[in-house]
Formats: structure tokens, C-alpha cells, sequence
């Protein structure tokens, strides 16, 4: 098994840059092929390897398939992506209303990724302070011969909390960088730590498999760098070390969800944080709504300090702690769908062997560990304390939001899988008539006329189920990437001038 090549693989794989707070990603067209080579040649793309000390920038590069095509790599390398990426997000009308992309939300009205608007590539800057002297580094000739931008997306930093107030980026998995673990054929524990082929490309994923990628003739021009295949060693590999990133611009209405929230509480602020953090399923300052035991998750554990992270749904199967539906319930079932593992060793087998449980809800859920998602958003606008929040817009209230980015070695069964299945679904571990209370565009679904509903259980009953959730969140943008090893990303830039 060969060493991940540090050197070979995009720093955001591996590091979030928190240090650096002040960040933009330029979404651009090519202009001029030749210009755009000589550019990404010189490009100080940041790796994932460690530095002597902390560097105070970083640059990362990715493609969409036009850009692929844009720079001239073959249209018979292009296809061995995976459907969905060249696609592309807003490719079909059924991709779209699978994500909930629709009303508010369509492609047709979002600012940039939509039909006409997708960009062929995406530099994303990273800095400590001082963006904009950043910008202009990197923006040296021959940037403007080579790329037309169309549109930039600036980010802000709310210490660490997403603009409706909650701290985010808490829980994410973690990945097998040094290739030790072995790959169980199935298990019924919840584990955070994941096989590299669910981030990388080229490495066996959770099913012991290598995903799909490009792998090339080693005769194909500007192939010769590249590396072979792992599990074909006589094909030269243009996805190894690389991954996708999706990128999706969610503008949030901070305003409307905690004025919502005041007015089911009748004005009560402590009853308004109760019911958004049932909503979330953590509170403003991060702690998970399931108190602590003396559960173990391998791969993860609790700092002094922070919040809490170790923890499954096994004591709380029916949502009293957390609701079902809370959002981090929904986008992480953790073991939800074995409850009461290991001591309930008849019900393992029983789930496994695809025999009904008693309980309604208990098999709609499929193992988390092939549907997780590294996070990497950014949020954008001015910060809002939930308090001013309450009070009405100014006429120019800025718009605010989340630049929400994830990266993944497999879009359609991770990112898309947990968006539609999970989140916007409205059946769900046993709930109907309700999506994800933060993410649900409130729209009819299918023989599902209602779906703004949001369940709080007590004691295994229904407590309160709030109706007429409005919609807080519209979709402005989005577009799927290709993040390339360094290799790679050499490769996508000398192909088009070797075939000239
Ligand atoms: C504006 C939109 C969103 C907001 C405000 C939001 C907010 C949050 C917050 C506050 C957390 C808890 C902190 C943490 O565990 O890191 C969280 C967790 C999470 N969110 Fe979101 N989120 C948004 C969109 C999404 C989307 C689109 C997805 C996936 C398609 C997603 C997937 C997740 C996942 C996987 C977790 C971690 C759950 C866990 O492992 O416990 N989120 N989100």
C-alpha cells in the first residue's frame, strides 16, 4: 500500500486554514487557454503537507468540467468523472428538486451557477490579514489575459458561529491518512474515522473499493507524471490525491428565524434559544443536546474546553433529548439506524439480514459511515446577536449567509445523499410532514402537501410540533468542483498545450 504523498494532495483535504480568517473565492471563466496555463503553472497552490511553521496565506484550485475542457484536457480523460459532476449541480431539473433547489431557490435565479453562469474554475484565497494586498499578489500577469471573472464570493468571520448565531464546524470525520485501519466489511458501531478513499480519490473507500476516476494511457500527452494507479497499475491515475468540492451559496434569513422563533415563543427569550437549539440540536455555544455518558466513538475525542462530540443517538431512540429531526440529527444520524447496539445483539442481526423492526422509522436510515462530508464553509454578510435579530431590517440590511463547501470522493452518495435523502426528505426516522427545520424549502413534496412542520418529542410522545416553519434558507449559487492533486493539476494544465 503506497504512503499518501502529502506534497501531491490540496491543502483544504486536510487543513480548514482556520487561522486564516479572511478568505475570497474567485469563481472565473478562461479567457485566453495559453495565458491560463502559463498562470497555473506559477499558481502557489498550497499542499497538505506540514510547513516549518504556519504559513499566512494559502491558494487552492478547482475545475468544473468546462474548465476541464477549457484548458484542453481530453474529452475521453473529462468522461471518466464521475455523472453527477459533469452534470453538474443545476444539470437537471430532477438533480435540482432532488436538493431542493427550487421556487426561491432555482438555478434559473441563482447569481452564478446556474444555466450559463457555471464557472470553469474557482481560486479560493486564504489569508491571515490583509485580502486584498492577497489579491493582488496573485492576481500578476498574465491573470487578466488569462481569466474573466464572473463573480467573486467574499467571506466574513463570525468567530467560529454561522450567522444564525450557532457554533459551527464542531463535528467531522476524520480520515485514515496513514492507511492502518483496516476497512471493516460491516460493522454496527458508530466510528468517526473513515478509509482516505472517502475524501481522496485513488485510495479504497468504506466499501473497499476504488470510486470511479479518470485513469489514463500512460502514452496519453502530459500523462507521464502522473502516478500509476493503485488498483491498476498499468494506468496512469488523474484522480489520485484529488477530491470534490461542492459549493453551494446559502443566503440565510437570520432575521425571519429568530423573529419566527420570538413569536411561537410569545416573546419568551429563554423559550426562543429552547426552540432553536431543538431546531439545531446543539446549543449557540456548540454543546449537543444528548447529555454526557460514558459512550466511546473511535476517531473522536472531547477537548477541555470545547464542545462535546462523543456521542450517539443509542439512550435517546426517540428524540427526547434531540429531536429527530434537529438539523445535526438529520445530517449525522451517527448509529440511528441500530438502536440499542450491542445489547440488543437479535436486533443487529435482524437489520442486517433487512428483516423489519418493530419499531416505525428504525430501517429507513443506511450506515452513516458511507455518507459523511468534510466540511469547509465560510460564512459571508454582518454578524447578527439573535437579539438584534429581533428587531426590524434597516432598508439596506446586507444580505448574510453561508458559502457552505464540503468535500467528498463521491458526490452523488455523500453531499447529494445526505441533502435529499436526510435533509430535505420529509419521512424521515419515523417524522413526516417536515424537512430539515433550518435547510426545508417548505415545498410540497410528491403526495406530501405539508412539509413545514418540526416535531419536539417528550418522553416518547409529541410534545409541541410547531407548523408553518418558514423557509430561512434560498440557494444563490452553487457549482460542483473538482479539487486535483498537485500532479494532477500539472497535468490538466500541460495536456491541452501537448496535444497543440
Ligand atoms: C446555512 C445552512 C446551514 C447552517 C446554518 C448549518 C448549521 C450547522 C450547525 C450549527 C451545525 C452544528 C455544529 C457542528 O457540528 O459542526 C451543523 C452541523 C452539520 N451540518 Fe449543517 N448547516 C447548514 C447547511 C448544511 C448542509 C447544506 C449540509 C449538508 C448537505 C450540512 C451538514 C452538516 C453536517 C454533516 C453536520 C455535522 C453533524 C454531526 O456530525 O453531528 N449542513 N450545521
Amino acid at each position: 500500500m503506497n504512503p499518501v504523498d502529502y506534497n501531491d494532495v490540496q491543502g483544504l483535504a486536510r487543513f480548514g486554514y482556520a487561522r486564516l480568517t479572511e478568505a475570497s473565492y474567485l469563481l472565473l471563466r478562461v479567457r485566453n487557454a495559453e495565458a491560463a496555463r502559463a498562470w497555473l503553472a506559477a499558481a502557489p497552490v498550497s499542499s497538505a503537507a506540514y510547513l516549518p511553521s504556519a504559513p499566512d496565506t494559502a491558494l487552492q484550485i478547482a475545475f468544473t468540467p468546462s474548465g476541464l475542457s477549457a484548458m484542453g484536457v481530453p474529452r475521453s480523460a473529462i468522461d471518466g468523472f464521475s455523472a453527477e459532476f459533469l452534470d453538474g449541480m443545476a444539470g437537471h431539473a430532477s438533480r435540482s428538486r432532488r436538493l431542493g433547489d427550487v421556487g426561491k431557490s432555482a438555478p434559473a435565479r441563482w447569481r452564478w451557477g446556474g444555466p450559463g453562469r457555471v464557472p470553469d474554475l474557482m481560486v479560493m484565497l486564504f489569508v491571515q490579514q490583509n485580502l486584498d494586498r492577497w489579491q493582488q499578489t496573485v492576481q500578476k500577469a498574465p491573470w487578466e489575459e488569462a481569466f474573466e471573472t464572473v463573480h467573486t464570493l467574499y467571506t466574513s468571520n463570525m468567530g467560529g458561529h454561522e450567522p444564525f448565531g450557532f457554533m459551527d464546524g464542531i463535528s467531522q470525520p476524520s480520515f485514515d491518512w496513514k492507511r492502518e485501519q483496516p476497512i471493516p466489511a460491516n460493522t454496527t458501531a458508530y466510528s468517526n474515522i473513515l478509509a482516505l478513499g472517502e475524501l481522496l480519490l485513488g485510495y479504497p473507500n468504506e466499501y473497499a473499493r476504488y470510486t470511479d476516476r479518470p485513469l489514463l494511457n500512460p502514452s496519453a500527452p502530459g500523462a507521464g507524471e502522473l502516478l500509476p494507479a493503485e488498483d491498476q497499475p498499468a494506468l496512469k491515475d488523474l484522480g489520485l490525491n484529488g477530491t470534490y468540492l461542492v459549493l453551494r451559496q446559502l443566503e440565510q434569513d437570520v432575521r425571519g428565524f429568530w423573529q419566527y422563533l420570538d413569536r411561537v415563543a410569545g416573546g419568551a427569550a429563554d423559550q426562543r434559544y429552547r426552540l432553536g437549539t431543538a431546531m439545531v440540536g446543539r446549543t449557540l455555544e456548540g454543546e449537543p443536546l444528548i447529555p454526557p455518558n460514558r459512550e466511546q466513538v473511535a476517531g473522536v475525542t472531547d477537548q477541555p474546553g470545547a464542545p462535546r462530540n462523543v456521542f450517539t443517538y443509542d439512550h435517546d431512540p426517540s428524540g427526547d433529548e434531540c429531536p429527530l429531526g434537529a438539523h445535526i440529527r438529520r445530517a449525522n444520524p451517527r448509529n440511528a439506524d441500530l438502536f440499542g447496539h450491542p445489547s440488543e445483539p437479535v436486533a443487529v442481526v435482524a437489520s442486517q439480514l433487512a428483516i423489519p423492526r418493530p419499531k416505525p422509522g428504525d430501517d429507513l436510515m443506511a450506515s452513516t459511515r458511507f455518507h459523511r462530508l468534510l466540511r469547509r464553509g465560510r460564512e459571508y454578510g454582518i454578524k447578527l446577536s439573535p437579539e438584534e435579530a429581533c428587531q426590524p431590517a434597516p432598508s439596506d440590511d446586507p444580505p448574510r449567509g453561508l458559502h457552505f463547501a464540503c468535500l467528498g470522493a463521491n458526490i452523488v452518495r455523500q453531499f447529494e445523499f445526505v441533502q435529499n435523502a436526510w435533509l430535505m426528505s420529509t419521512r424521515f426516522d419515523g417524522l413526516t410532514e417536515e424537512s430539515d427545520p433550518l435547510l426545508g424549502n417548505r415545498a410540497a413534496v410528491g403526495d406530501c402537501p405539508v412539509t413545514g412542520n418540526f416535531s419536539i418529542p417528550r418522553k416518547g410522545q409529541l410534545a409541541r410540533r410547531l407548523t408553518g416553519v418558514p423557509q430561512f434558507i434560498t440557494v444563490r449559487g452553487g457549482a460542483y468542483f473538482f479539487l486535483p492533486g498537485l500532479r494532477a493539476l500539472r497535468y490538466i494544465t500541460q495536456a491541452g498545450a501537448g496535444v497543440r
